[in-house]
């Protein structure tokens, strides 16, 4: 599709949560699934890109697309100044003081993974982990931030030690406090459990391990589009989310954190642009950001998430955090309706999701008749397998919601279910 419509235009539309002006901007959610209108309610996995974001891309692509720090010819300073631009936005967003920076990678997976590399092999200050170190790392995490953490400790010995939720999902202040100790290096913490959505008293326990001498890891992938930490009030080293969680493009997200941490990291990708010196047996590294952004990155697609900053910003945070919230408790009001459904950390209020099991009935099979009727959800143990089998009631059906949904697709979804148990049991 080729978008002619004046991004003025779009930029001065009122734009309520849940409103028709809202969705019309979301090319996406304009189509029919199986006949029946789409009701997109897998956003913890992607959200829709709005028009403002997919004009950027399209601006960027047709009139500014060139390489950027190494030309000098125009093209490549304006592609250079808007990748600094959104740079900057994207700072201001997480609330990022003179003492943060921020690096752009493919996403949460490889910004948790960039950390957890980064300091096992001991990054320029020869700072990294030791045999005898202690890693912890919480018992909410999706498997971006639980496997690089496995593999840190088994290349440099350290030991992984696990904040266990207790039999509701929720994490408490007392079990991080017993396993801190004098060896504690890490804590890496979700902000909001993808598969549950529990949202951890994170702001307490990152100050308890920062205090302990830890550096500490936040995950707000599920965070980013309805609640962003808020980077100068928390004690957080480093802080990974994604674009495509929120409005941005995919490939494309953030890893941004105290600028004394970031340095710490032996960067993960070698190549151009993040280099000082080099020479045939060896090399200087770049400062800070360019260290840690390797080879070519994705211009457009840092152009794309700055776009759905500005899309968030105008919509409202709050007003966004607000509606999400009002969305789940209409969910959980209409499910707890239903005969034999359990909803996982059903006092997560905080959340922007519900996930839920049906007794004896699969929730891939649910999800199958939930498809046919139009509405996306998720099912299975959403990347998060051990956090699943610690709650011991299987896989699950995951709905999330987003600034677009609507009260009537949160109907729809309560009688396709209530529909999808009855046939299936
Ligand atoms: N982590 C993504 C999800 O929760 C893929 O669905």
């Amino acid at each position: 599709m080729w978008l002619d419509t004046p991004a003025q235009l779009l930029r001065t539309a009122a734009l309520t949560p849940g409103s028709d002006e809202l969705r019309a901007q979301f090319p996406l959610l304009q189509q029919a699934i199986h006949g029946a209108p789409l009701a997109y309610l897998d956003n913890a996995a992607t959200t829709a890109m709005p028009l403002e974001v997919l004009h950027a891309l399209q601006d960027f692509e047709t009139r500014h697309r060139a390489n950027i720090h190494r030309g000098v010819h125009t093209l490549s300073q304006l592609a250079t100044d808007d990748f600094e631009a959104a740079r900057a936005t994207l700072k201001q967003f997480v609330g990022a003081t003179d003492a943060h920076e921020l690096v752009f990678t493919s996403g949460t997976t490889e910004s948790l993974n960039l950390v957890a590399h980064g300091l096992w092999t001991g990054g320029p200050q020869q700072a990294g982990l030791r045999a005898g170190d202690e890693i912890i790392v919480s018992g909410l995490e999706h498997h971006a931030n639980l496997l690089p953490w496995q593999r840190a400790a088994r290349q440099s010995g350290a030991v992984l030690r696990l904040l266990r939720p207790d039999a509701q999902g929720r994490l408490h202040v007392a079990d991080l406090q017993a396993l801190l100790s004098p060896r504690t290096r890490v804590l890496a913490l979700t902000a909001s459990a993808n598969a549950t959505g529990e949202r951890p008293p994170y702001e307490d326990l990152l100050r308890m391990a920062a205090q302990a001498g830890a550096l500490t890891v936040l995950d707000a992938a599920q965070a980013a589009a309805h609640a962003m930490p808020a980077l100068a009030q928390i004690d957080c080293d480093f802080l990974a989310f994604s674009g495509h969680k929120m409005h941005g493009p995919m490939g494309i997200g953030v890893l941004v954190g105290r600028r004394s941490a970031l340095e710490r990291l032996e960067p993960l990708r070698l190549g151009g642009d993040m280099v000082a010196q080099v020479r045939w047996d060896s090399a200087t590294y770049a400062e800070l950001p360019a260290r840690l952004e390797g080879g070519t990155p994705n211009v457009a697609g840092a152009v794309g998430l700055a776009a759905a900053v500005r899309f968030i910003e105008r919509v409202g945070r709050d007003a966004i955090a607000a509606h999400v919230h009002a969305l789940r408790a209409q969910a959980l009001r209409g499910l707890a309706r239903i005969p034999g459904i359990t909803v996982l950390c059903a006092h997560a209020t905080q959340s922007a999701l519900v996930s839920f099991v049906a007794a004896q009935v699969h929730p891939h099979d649910i999800g199958t008749l939930l498809d046919a009727r139009g509405i996306a959800v998720r099912t299975g143990h959403h990347c998060a397998q051990p956090l699943m089998d610690h709650l011991g009631l299987g896989p699950s059906t995951r709905a999330s919601f987003a600034a677009y949904n609507t009260p009537e697709e949160v109907e729809r979804l309560i009688a396709a279910v209530a529909h999808a148990v009855e046939v299936l049991r």
